[in-house]
């Protein structure tokens, strides 16, 4: 298994990945968007013949909030199933938090996840060491709520 940056021509494997493992979708120029704009955050993770078996999309948050330092956020991230548990997730969120830092002195980086979502949440919780900042009720289209997560990388 290969993790590298994304590039313009894995969007469609991302798309394609991202539709059989989360409800939450985006139009191709959303993930053109990212790639174009911050084309050293999201990452794929490849099998040994180039398929996209996982992929993190990831970005810098653009509605700077005065009172909020530089921060970025992830967008998505999904593994397919018979590739889960082997540590794609976490290498792929190690790699973009690196660059959010490195690139863009980000001081943390954010995300929301489903209250009921026991692997994400054992990932972002226990492996990463995120921490629930607040809960956004009815934040997904379905109703449920959802945890807003942040991790400092300083
Ligand atoms: C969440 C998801 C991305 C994890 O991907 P993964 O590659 O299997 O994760 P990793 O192998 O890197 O797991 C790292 C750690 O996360 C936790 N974890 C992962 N899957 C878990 C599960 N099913 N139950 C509990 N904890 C889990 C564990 O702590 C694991 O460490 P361990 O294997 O040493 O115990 C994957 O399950 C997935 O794609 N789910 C559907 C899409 C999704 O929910 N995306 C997140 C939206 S917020």
């Amino acid at each position: 298994m290969n993790i590298r940056p994304a590039k313009v021509g894995d969007l469609l494997g991302m798309q394609a990945c991202n539709l059989q493992n989360l409800p939450e979708n985006y139009t191709l120029r959303y993930y053109l968007y990212h790639a174009m704009t911050w084309p050293s955050l999201s990452y794929v993770a490849e099998d040994h013949q180039g398929r996209i078996v996982g992929y993190i999309l990831a970005k810098m948050e653009e509605e700077r909030d005065e009172k909020q330092p530089i921060h970025g956020h992830v967008t998505s991230i999904s593994v397919l199933r018979s590739y889960r548990r082997l540590g794609l997730a976490k290498k792929l969120m190690v790699q973009s938090q690196e660059a959010m830092a490195n690139i863009y002195r980000a001081q943390f980086v954010s995300l929301h996840v489903r209250k009921s979502n026991r692997a994400a949440l054992g990932l972002y919780k226990d492996t990463l060491g995120f921490t629930v900042k607040s809960i956004e009720k009815g934040y997904y289209a379905d109703g449920e709520d959802a945890y807003a997560m942040e991790l400092s990388l300083q």
